[in-house]
């Protein structure tokens, strides 16, 4: 067992809830009225649940321990980007044109490390797994290039860790802003994620365990793609022939998301290309 296994749901979680909290990407600009409309309806939808389903106080007893449980672990954050945020992102880019976007999940952080293309993610010197290029080109949806164009990358290790989220990575590891060149285009030398197993030890684990469910997501690249004058889109790329691609535990697999890198010809690991096409600005 290796240093990264030791993480634990209590610290990913607290490390994703003190993320959340720092970044205030949200404001207070609610009315009244859509909050009486919201909150009542997610009310009514669990009250109908109970008399539907004839829920016990024994059932309602768990269910307030758990919901207790799920704060004192950290785990709202994983809890709603686990279950609820691929609503969200469908209805937010319901109307693009250009590249499908999926949830941004709990793990991204703003500002990493900025390099020019082509270039290698931050990494161990011992870095396990398969070394991936992965190349493409940014463009507007008219087929554009797009000078200017940045590509944020972060994704989990051979093993399924996300550095700052679990202990014994050097901060930044496989995480980094790619400056594309004058024609939108970039090549990003990284290693092939593992799938990724939300974390079992807490409240989500346990609610996991206890419906029979799996904990999986499969193996991805998270991805924030920009440049002047166009929309931002927040994405993941999943890998052909994973088992969790047809059964991701977040929701968050889309067919136009799912690569099929091929063997290269100097047998350093795989290489793949996929060109995303932004939106203009509304
Ligand atoms: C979670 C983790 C991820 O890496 C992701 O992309 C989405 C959700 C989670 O643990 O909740
Ligand atoms: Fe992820």
């Amino acid at each position: 067992m290796t240093v990264e296994t030791q993480g634990t749901a209590a610290a990913s979680g607290a490390g994703a809830t003190a993320r959340f909290r720092e970044n205030k990407h949200f404001s207070a600009a609610t009315s009244q009225e859509r909050v009486s409309r919201l909150a009542g309806r997610v009310i009514k939808a669990i009250n109908a649940t109970v008399l539907d389903e004839e829920v016990s106080y024994d059932e309602y007893n768990a269910l307030k321990a758990w919901l207790i449980k799920v704060g004192e672990d950290g785990e709202w954050p994983l809890f709603l980007d686990v279950w609820i945020e691929h609503s969200v992102e469908e209805v937010a880019n319901a109307s693009r044109q250009g590249s499908k976007g999926t949830i941004e999940g709990p793990y991204y952080l703003p500002d990493s490390p900025q390099q020019h293309s082509p270039a290698t993610l931050p990494m161990r010197d011992n870095e396990p797994g398969t070394p991936l290029l992965f190349q493409g080109q940014v463009t507007n949806v008219a087929g554009q290039a797009l000078p200017g164009a940045t590509i944020e990358i972060w994704h989990a290790d051979d093993l399924g860790f996300y550095s700052q989220f679990a202990p014994g990575l050097p901060e930044w590891n496989l995480r980094g802003t790619m400056v594309a060149d004058q024609e939108g285009n970039f090549q990003i030398n990284t290693m092939q994620p593992a799938p990724y197993q939300i974390p079992t030890d807490g409240a989500c684990g346990q609610l996991i365990a206890a419906a029979g469910w799996h904990a999986w997501r499969p193996a991805h690249l998270h991805l924030k793609v920009s440049a002047p004058g166009h929309q931002l889109i927040t994405t993941q790329l999943y890998f052909e022939g994973d088992e969790h691609v047809a059964d991701d535990i977040a929701s968050a697999v889309k067919p136009e998301l799912v690569l099929a890198p091929a063997n290269r010809a100097d047998g350093a690991g795989s290489e793949v290309t996929y060109n995303f096409i932004l939106d203009p600005e509304e």
